[in-house]
Parts: C-alpha cells; sequence; structure tokens
C-alpha cells in the first residue's frame, strides 16, 4: 500500500535520535539503569496472554488540511478504516485463543498503537512495543531483557515499514506487514526481520506492464506518489515496460502535500498530452486530490490504469468526481473471504471493552453515525450546522459508509493470515498436540527463524508461506470499474494474474466483460485514439 506520510528524512533523523536514546545508558558505573525518555507510549488497546502480539496501525491520518486548500477542504479525519484493521487482528487473535487444535490452552494477547500516519510516530511506538513501558530496567545484564511482543502486525504502507524495519532487525522481532508493498523490503540484508502477507511491488510493477502491453496500449503517461511507494513501483514498471515497447510520454510525480503549483503542473501533463492512457502508481490519497482537480478541468475520457493502492477502494469510487476514472482497470489484492470475520468486524461493541483509551471507541461511534456524545469536551461543530446526539445504540444496519464497506477483505486477510503464521510457529516451538507443554519463551531469533519455514493453511482452504525474501506468492485480481445505473461504481473482476505460472499464461484477461471509459464496449476506441 502507498505511504500515509513522505518527509523520510525527518522521521530519519528522529529514528537515529530514539535509537541513541533508547540504547543510552545513563549510569554507566555502579548497577547498570536504563532509564527511558520521554512520556510512556499508551496502546490505543491492550491485553495480556502468554504470546502477546504487537500491532502498528494508521488508525488516523494526521493530515491538516489548511495546508491543502484545493476546492474544498478534505474529508474528515477518517479513523472507520483503520478500525477494520484493527478488527481483523482481534478476530484472528481470538479464533487462534478459542481454538482446541491450534495452540490449545494458550493465551493470546496483544498490544495495538495508532502511528496516526507518522513515520516518526511508528518507529517509537515500534520501540515501545520493543521495550515495555517501564521508566527504568535494572533486571539482567546490561538491561536485556525480552522484547514485550513476539512479533508485531503492521505497518500500513511502505516507508513507515521501512524504518521500523531498520530499527526492529538488530533485534531479529518479526514484523509482519498486511499492505507495505514496495519492492525495496524484500532487501532482506536491509531488513532483515521484515515479512509480509502481501505481495512485493516488483511482480506488481512486471503485471501492471503486461496488463497495458495486453491491450495494445504502446503510448501512454504516467503518474506516481512521491514516496518510496510510487517511485520504487513506477521505477520498475518502466523497466518493463521499455522491454514490452511500451513508450512514455510523460512520467510525473506528486504527494498529498504538494504545492497547488506542482498539482496544477501534474494536470497541465495530462492536458498537454497525446496520450490517452494513464498508468498509476497512486495512493488513493494522492488520487483523491488529483480526481478532483481534474474533474475542475473537466479532464474526462481517459484510460486509467491503476494499483492496489487505489483500484478497490470504495472511498475514491464514492467521489463525486469518480465519473473521472470511469472504466479504469487494475490490479488488486484478491477477494477473499474468512468465515466470520465479516461479522466479527461489524459488531464493533466489543470494541468498547478492550479499549485503555476508550475515546478511540467514542470517536469512532461519532465519525460512524455523524453524532456526538454530551459529556466529553470535543463538541465542535461545524459552523451552522447542528449534530445529533449519540444514544449509543444506533445501529449499524443500513448504514452505507466507509466501515461497512468491506471491499478492502483482502487486506484484512492478509492481517489475519499474519496472526496465524505467529500462532503455527509458537505451535510449532512448543510441539504442542492436544496441549501445549513447555511453554518457555523462545527468543526472537527463533520465531524469525520458524516463521521464514512457516506453512499452513487457513480454514478456507488458502495456503500460507513466505520465500527466502519474507514474501508471498503474487497473485492478483484484474479488476475493471463499471458504472451502474445508480451511477454509482461497481468493482467487477474480469482477470487475474499469478506470478506462480509460467510467463506467457501468468496473465487472463476476459476482454468481453471490460466495460471501457465513456462506457464504450470495445478496445477499438481506446487503440484508435491512443496512437
Ligand atoms: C482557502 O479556501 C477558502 C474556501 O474556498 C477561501 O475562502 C480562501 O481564500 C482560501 N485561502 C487561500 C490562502 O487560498
Ligand atoms: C483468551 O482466552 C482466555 C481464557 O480462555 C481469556 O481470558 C482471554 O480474554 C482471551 N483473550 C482474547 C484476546 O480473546
Ligand atoms: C470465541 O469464543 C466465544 C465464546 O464461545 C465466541 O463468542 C466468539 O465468537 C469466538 N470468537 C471467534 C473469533 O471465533
Ligand atoms: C465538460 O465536458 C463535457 C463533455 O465533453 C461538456 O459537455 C461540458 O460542457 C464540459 N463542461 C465544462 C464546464 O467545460
Ligand atoms: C522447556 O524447553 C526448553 C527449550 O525448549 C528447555 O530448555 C527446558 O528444559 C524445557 N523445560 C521443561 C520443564 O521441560
Ligand atoms: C467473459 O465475460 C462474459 C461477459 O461477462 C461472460 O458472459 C463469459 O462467461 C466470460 N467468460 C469466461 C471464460 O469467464
Amino acid at each position: 500500500m502507498p505511504s500515509t506520510h513522505k518527509w523520510p528524512e525527518q522521521g530519519w533523523a528522529l529514528l537515529q535520535l530514539v535509537l541513541v536514546v533508547a540504547l543510552s545508558n545513563e549510569e554507566p558505573d555502579s548497577s547498570v539503569v536504563c532509564r527511558r525518555r520521554g512520556g510512556a507510549e499508551c496502546p490505543q488497546l491492550a491485553k495480556d496472554g502468554d504470546i502477546i502480539l504487537g500491532g502498528i496501525f494508521s488508525i488516523h491520518r494526521s493530515w491538516k488540511n489548511s495546508e491543502l486548500n484545493y476546492t474544498q477542504s478534505p474529508p474528515p479525519q477518517e479513523c472507520t478504516r483503520g478500525i477494520q484493521i484493527v478488527q481483523a487482528m482481534l478476530f484472528a487473535i481470538e479464533e487462534v485463543n478459542n481454538s482446541t487444535s491450534l495452540l490449545p490452552g494458550v493465551s493470546l494477547g496483544y498490544r495495538i498503537y495508532d502511528s496516526c500516519g507518522s513515520t516518526a510516530r511508528s518507529v517509537r511506538v515500534a520501540l515501545a512495543l520493543a521495550n515495555g513501558n517501564q521508566e527504568t530496567a535494572t533486571d539482567g545484564p546490561g538491561c536485556s531483557r525480552p522484547a514485550q511482543v513476539q512479533a508485531i502486525i503492521g505497518e500500513d504502507s511502505s516507508s513507515p515499514c521501512m524504518a521500523i524495519a531498520t530499527v526492529l532487525g538488530p533485534f531479529s522481532i518479526p514484523v509482519i506487514s498486511h499492505f507495505a508493498t514496495c519492492g525495496c523490503l524484500s532487501d532482506k540484508i536491509r531488513y532483515p526481520s521484515f515479512l509480509r502477507t502481501i505481495p512485493s511491488d516488483y511482480y506488481q510493477s512486471r503485471a501492471l506492464a503486461l496488463l497495458v502491453k495486453h491491450f495494445g496500449w504502446t503510448w501512454v503517461g504516467a503518474i506516481r506518489s512521491n514516496d518510496d511507494y510510487g517511485n520504487y513501483g513506477m521505477s520498475t514498471f518502466v523497466e518493463t515496460a521499455k522491454r514490452l515497447e511500451i513508450c512514455l510520454e510523460y512520467s510525473v510525480a506528486f504527494f498529498r502535500t504538494d504545492s497547488e503549483e506542482k498539482l496544477k503542473r501534474v494536470v497541465e501533463s495530462i492536458r498537454m498530452s497525446t496520450s490517452r492512457v494513464i498508468v498509476t502508481f497512486l495512493s488513493f490519497l494522492d488520487l483523491d486530490i488529483l480526481v478532483r482537480e481534474l474533474a475542475r478541468h473537466n479532464l474526462t475520457g481517459y484510460q486509467w490504469v491503476g494499483t492496489e493502492g487505489w483500484i478497490l477502494d470504495s472511498y475514491i469510487a464514492r467521489l463525486e468526481a469518480h465519473h473521472i476514472l470511469d472504466g479504469a482497470i487494475g490490479l488488486s489484492i484478491p477477494k477473499a473471504h474468512v468465515t466470520g470475520l465479516e461479522e466479527f468486524i461489524l459488531d464493533v461493541r466489543p470494541l468498547s471493552l478492550s479499549g485503555i483509551d476508550s475515546s478511540l471507541f467514542t470517536e469512532f461511534w461519532e465519525t460512524l453515525f455523524d453524532c456526538h456524545f454530551r459529556q466529553g469536551e470535543r463538541i465542535e461543530m461545524k459552523r451552522g450546522q447542528t449534530q445529533r446526539v449519540c444514544t449509543g445504540s444506533e445501529e449499524l444496519f443500513g448504514l452505507q459508509n466507509t466501515f461497512t464497506d468491506l471491499s478492502l477483505m483482502g487486506i484484512f486477510n492478509n492481517v489475519y493470515k499474519g496472526v496465524l503464521a505467529v500462532a503455527h510457529v509458537f505451535h510449532n516451538i512448543w510441539g504442542c498436540g492436544k496441549t501445549c507443554g513447555n511453554k518457555t519463551q523462545p527468543d526472537p531469533k527463533t520465531i524469525l527463524g520458524h516463521l521464514k519455514k512457516v506453512y499452513f493453511k487457513t480454514t478456507e482452504g488458502e495456503e500460507v508461506f513466505f520465500n527466502e525474501n519474507g514474501d508471498v506468492t503474487a497473485k492478483y485480481d484484474v479488476i475493471n470499474w463499471q458504472s451502474k445505473p445508480d451511477g454509482s461504481v461497481e468493482f467487477v473482476t474480469v482477470g487475474f494474474y499469478d506470478s506462480s505460472l509460467t510467463t506467457d499464461r501468468q496473465l487472463t484477461i476476459n476482454n468481453s466483460a471490460i466495460v471501457w471509459t465513456l462506457n464504450a464496449k470495445q478496445v477499438g476506441l481506446i487503440h484508435r485514439v491512443t496512437v
């Protein structure tokens, strides 16, 4: 998934600072005492258990709309998507906890943090997960203590994962991401303890080029997010495209915090171009801004080609300006089904009980139902608008929004598989049969070693294992945006990509199932205008 945060330099500076602080030993003589700098980092959700899993997710996206001011203010801060991910993790943990065959009699706990979309904060909470929150640590020589968590699930995007994996790599604490796709994260010299349940963009970039080639589009424009996701992803696409004799008319980068002039230049490159196909490696957050601007300039009729960063994004599909993207085609993480997960995600009430920080639930409820609770100080009403008072018994049934929309089930499935992988590792290490006798804590290196060799099938029969780079087999659905009579968008699966097959069989597409931009039913229209 795309990065939700830029400013890598800042992240790195802070990272170094925190590292120094975390490793500094303030009283070198006498007895060894390590003291934590700064206030404690409290997890948003926590529960104890024999095995404790850390979670780092961007539940909120801290994103100052005062900096943007393009045409209208961006949507209110959203935590609904983050809550879905958290729910997926809690579901997996509860399922393992309940299971009588996988880790029987072993309880699973968790510590889940909100990184607020900030790389710097991700590193800080990763250190809190590794070190614990004690003020001082004296036990053991040189303040060595076992890590507080046995593995970490997260982050959502590539840049924060690179930072976390750099910090935790030397300690071999496994970091398993469900959504970070940057090919760079396969480098096991830099990120030795990083694994993921989402395929690397190494494959997606190639699949994207094959897709463009399949339709005979040889003259295209390219737009990418100006972050690790977009830059790495696009450079691999360009390499492959060249080999397939696809020519790029323009290639521009853009990031959501860029100036208005920068955005205008991107729009200009599109307006001045003669190609009608736009290949994107964009985060939905960047596409959001771009699409609104293109709608203002009435730049319709382009054939958009997208990545998993937005092609299945119901938020983008609900924008007023979504018609800009009509007929779009692109790659997505395969749709998935996990028995019981949908119901679990939508049943949010238990969340209010597992929170250390109950304000998360309160705020989530208020966003979900567009109401506010009377008590508490946060009654910031929009000018001229009155807001309903929450009763606490609002019903999700019939509600249609980004929370009840479960089109990202493939990603939730990735979170689920990550938790299950750790559970299977402990099951193996402890040699569990009908019971798990000896529950000695293994060291992180042992856990990591077993993770790299783990193999299991989920209850749905999906095989899970990692290659030597901590990557999974790349499988994608080919998705086509088709407008329904009521003006909404339907994500129709029109093909598949599977990297484990021979090159000529990797991509299969059902051409007759596709509806092109401007509701044209044949590829011919595009062919004509692309030449
Ligand atoms: C920001 O947008 C608002 C509303 O569209 C407008 O009134 C205001 O002048 C804009 N500010 C700047 C600095 O462009
Ligand atoms: C796991 O099960 C134990 C006892 O069976 C229970 O106390 C604990 O709350 C459960 N943990 C989770 C995360 O469901
Ligand atoms: C775990 O067991 C409890 C009690 O039987 C049940 O209510 C819950 O739905 C189960 N959770 C999962 C994820 O299977
Ligand atoms: C936008 O384009 C459509 C179709 O090309 C045209 O009918 C419409 O008048 C245009 N609107 C503006 C504001 O330029
Ligand atoms: C438990 O296992 C560890 C290593 O896996 C071993 O060192 C220890 O002696 C075992 N303890 C018991 C009581 O079997
Ligand atoms: C291809 O799509 C068409 C139209 O949706 C459908 O009728 C046909 O069965 C599909 N063919 C295959 C092989 O899936």
